[in-house]
C-alpha cells in the first residue's frame, strides 16, 4: 500500500499526450477566475460576517494568503507533471498509493460537496429574484433544507424552518443532465460568463464604496480573532471563506494544454488568485461599510453559528430583517437596502446566469477524478462506462449529480462549504508535503518551475492548511475523519487488491481519449 507510481511513467503519459498546447497566461488566468468566483463571494459573505463582523476583510486576506502559498507548491508539481488528477496523481508518485487514495477520496468531498454548496447559493439568488423582483411568494418550506442541530453526535433536523430546497435540486439536476448529454460550454460562453461575474462585482464595488459609513465598520471584530467556540471569529471566518478561493487548482489541471507551462501555470495560478483577492476585499469592504456587518445574537445574547437553529430564530426577528448576515443573497441584498433595487435584481440575474458554470466545473472535476482513479484500478472501471450515443460517462455523472442534489436539498450553504473545505484543505496539505519530499528524494529532477523559498513557503502552506482546518466548525471537522474511515474500508476491500500498480500493470496512456471532454474547451 506504500507503492508509488513512478514519476517517469506519469511524465511519459504527459509527454505522449496529443492535446494541443494552446493556452496562454491570459486565458489561463481567465480560466482560474471563472472557476474561483462563485458562491463564496456572492453568498458566504453573509456567513463570514456572522462569524467575524466587518473583520471578515481580514479573513479574506488570511484565506487568500494560505491559497497563495499552496498555489506556489501546486505550481511546482503542476509544471513538472502536467497530468490529470492533480493532487491525487502527485501524491501517488511521491507518497504512495494509500495516501493517494485518501487524497482522491478527499477530493470527492471537495468537488461534490462544493457543487451542492454552489447549488444552494444559486437557490438563494433565484428565490431573491422571484420574491423581491417578481413579488411572488415562494413557500418557505420548499426553499431551504432543515436546520441541523447536534444532539451529542447525532445530527437532528429542525423542519420548522424548511424541509427541502427545491431550486437547489433543480439546478443540480439540470447541470447534471447537460453534462450527461455531453453539452460542453463553448469557450466563448465561458468567457462571457466570467465577464458577467466580474462586471457584477465591479458594479457592486462602484456603488457601495461611496456609500460606506465608518460607523458601520465598528466594532470591527465583535467576536475577536478566535471567537468563543470553534468556527467563529476572524480565523473561523477565514476557514469558511477559504471556499471563495477554491477552484484555482483548475488552472493546474489545464497545465497539459498550456503553452510554456513552466512560466504560464504559475502566472495563471497567482494571477487569478491575486485578482480575486482584490475584488473580494473591495466587495467585503463595500458590503460591510454600506449596511454594516454585525452578527446577530442568540436569545441569551450569545454568539451563534450561521445556519444553526438559534441563528435562524434570531434572523426571524423583525429587528434583524435587514441584517447582512441573515441574507441568502448578500450582495443583491446590500444594493436593495441602499436604494438600488433594480441594480440588485440585475446582480441577482448575473449570479443566476454565472453560478451554474461553477457547478458544471465541480461536477465535471468530480467525474474526472473518478476517471483517473478508475484508470489506476482503485475504483471499478464499470463506473466510468461511456454512453454509446452521448459519449459521456453517464453512470458516474448521474450518480454524482444525484448525490449533489441530495446535499443541496438538505443542508445550508455554509455547512456544505465548510465540509467541502475540510476535503480541500487536506488535499492542499498533502501537496505541500509532496513538493518538499520530492525535493529531498529527487533533488536533481528537472523542475521547470521552482517554488521560491520552498523551505519557508511549503511548510507555511502545510501549516496554513492545518490551521484553517482546525478552525472549521466542529461538525465540518468531524466529517473528514469519518469520510476518510469509510474510504479506508473501501480501499482495503477493493483498491488494495485491484490496483493496476499492485498487479504490475503500468500503462502509459498515449492520449486522454478515455477521459470525457472538458466542459469548457480552451479559448483558441
Ligand atoms: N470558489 C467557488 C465559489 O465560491 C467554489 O463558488
Amino acid at each position: 500500500m506504500w507503492r508509488v507510481k513512478s514519476l517517469d511513467a506519469i511524465l511519459a503519459t504527459a509527454e505522449k499526450k496529443s492535446l494541443h498546447r494552446s493556452l496562454g497566461p491570459i486565458q489561463l488566468t481567465l480560466l482560474g477566475i471563472g472557476a474561483i468566483i462563485g458562491t463564496g463571494i456572492f453568498v458566504l459573505t453573509a456567513a463570514a460576517s456572522q462569524k467575524a463582523g466587518p473583520g471578515m476583510m481580514v479573513s479574506f486576506v488570511i484565506a487568500g494568503a494560505v491559497c497563495a502559498v499552496a498555489a506556489l507548491c501546486y505550481s511546482e508539481l503542476a509544471a513538472m507533471a502536467p497530468v490529470s488528477g492533480s493532487a491525487y496523481t502527485y501524491t501517488y508518485a511521491v507518497m504512495g498509493e494509500l495516501l493517494a487514495w485518501t487524497v482522491g477520496w478527499a477530493l470527492i468531498l471537495e468537488y461534490a460537496v462544493a457543487a451542492s454548496a454552489v447549488s444552494v447559493g444559486w437557490s438563494g439568488y433565484v428565490l431573491g429574484l422571484i420574491e423581491q423582483g417578481l413579488g411572488f411568494d415562494f413557500p418557505d418550506l420548499l426553499s431551504a433544507g432543515p436546520a441541523w442541530a447536534m444532539n451529542g453526535f447525532i445530527p437532528t433536523p429542525d423542519f420548522s424552518v424548511g424541509i427541502v430546497n427545491i431550486p437547489a435540486i433543480i439546478v443540480a439536476l439540470l447541470v447534471t443532465g447537460l453534462l450527461m448529454l455531453g453539452t460542453t460550454e463553448s469557450a466563448r460562453v465561458n468567457a462571457v460568463l466570467v465577464l458577467i461575474k466580474v462586471a457584477a462585482l465591479a458594479v457592486f464595488i462602484v456603488i457601495t464604496l461611496p456609500a460606506i459609513k465608518t460607523a458601520n465598520l465598528s466594532p470591527f471584530a465583535p467576536n475577536g480573532l478566535f471567537g468563543e467556540f470553534s468556527g467563529m471569529g476572524i480565523v473561523g471566518a477565514a476557514a469558511s471563506i477559504f471556499f471563495a478561493y477554491v477552484g484555482f487548482d483548475a488552472v493546474s489541471t489545464a497545465a497539459e494544454e498550456t503553452k510554456n507551462p513552466q512560466r504560464n501555470v504559475p502566472i495563471g495560478l497567482i494571477g487569478s488568485l491575486a485578482i480575486c483577492t482584490v475584488f473580494y476585499l473591495l466587495v467585503a469592504l463595500g458590503a460591510a461599510g454600506a449596511i454594516g456587518a454585525q452578527p446577530v445574537l442568540g436569545a441569551a445574547g450569545q454568539a451563534v453559528q450561521p445556519g444553526s437553529p438559534a441563528f435562524i430564530a434570531a434572523c426571524a426577528l423583525p429587528a434583524n430583517a435587514e441584517a447582512l448576515v441573515c441574507s441568502n443573497e448578500a450582495l443583491a441584498h446590500v444594493l436593495r437596502v441602499i436604494g438600488h433595487p433594480q441594480i440588485g435584481n440585475a446582480l441577482g440575474t448575473a449570479a443566476l446566469l454565472a453560478l451554474p458554470s461553477v457547478i458544471l466545473m465541480m461536477i465535471y472535476g468530480q467525474t474526472r477524478i473518478f476517471f483517473v482513479m478508475a484508470r489506476d484500478g482503485l475504483l471499478p472501471e464499470g463506473l466510468t462506462k461511456i454512453h454509446p450515443k452521448w459519449k459521456t460517462p453517464y453512470i458516474v455523472t448521474a450518480a454524482t449529480g444525484i448525490a449533489v442534489a441530495i446535499g443541496g436539498a438538505l443542508f445550508p450553504v455554509g455547512q456544505l462549504a465548510d465540509i467541502s473545505n475540510s476535503g480541500t484543505l487536506f488535499a492542499f496539505f498533502m501537496v505541500s508535503l509532496a513538493v518538499l519530499i520530492l525535493r529531498v528524494k529527487e533533488p536533481n529532477r528537472k523542475r521547470p518551475f521552482r517554488t521560491p523559498f520552498i523551505w519557508v513557503f511549503a511548510p507555511l502552506s502545510a501549516f496554513g492548511c492545518a490551521f484553517l482546518f482546525w478552525n472549521l466548525p466542529h461538525d465540518a471537522k468531524m466529517v473528514l475523519p469519518i469520510w476518510g474511515g469509510i474510504g479506508l474500508v473501501i480501499y482495503f476491500l477493493y483498491g488494495y487488491r485491484k490496483s493496476h500498480l499492485g498487479r504490475g500493470l503500468i500503462e502509459v496512456h498515449e492520449t486522454d481519449s478515455d477521459l470525457p471532454p472538458p466542459p469548457v474547451p480552451p479559448i483558441r
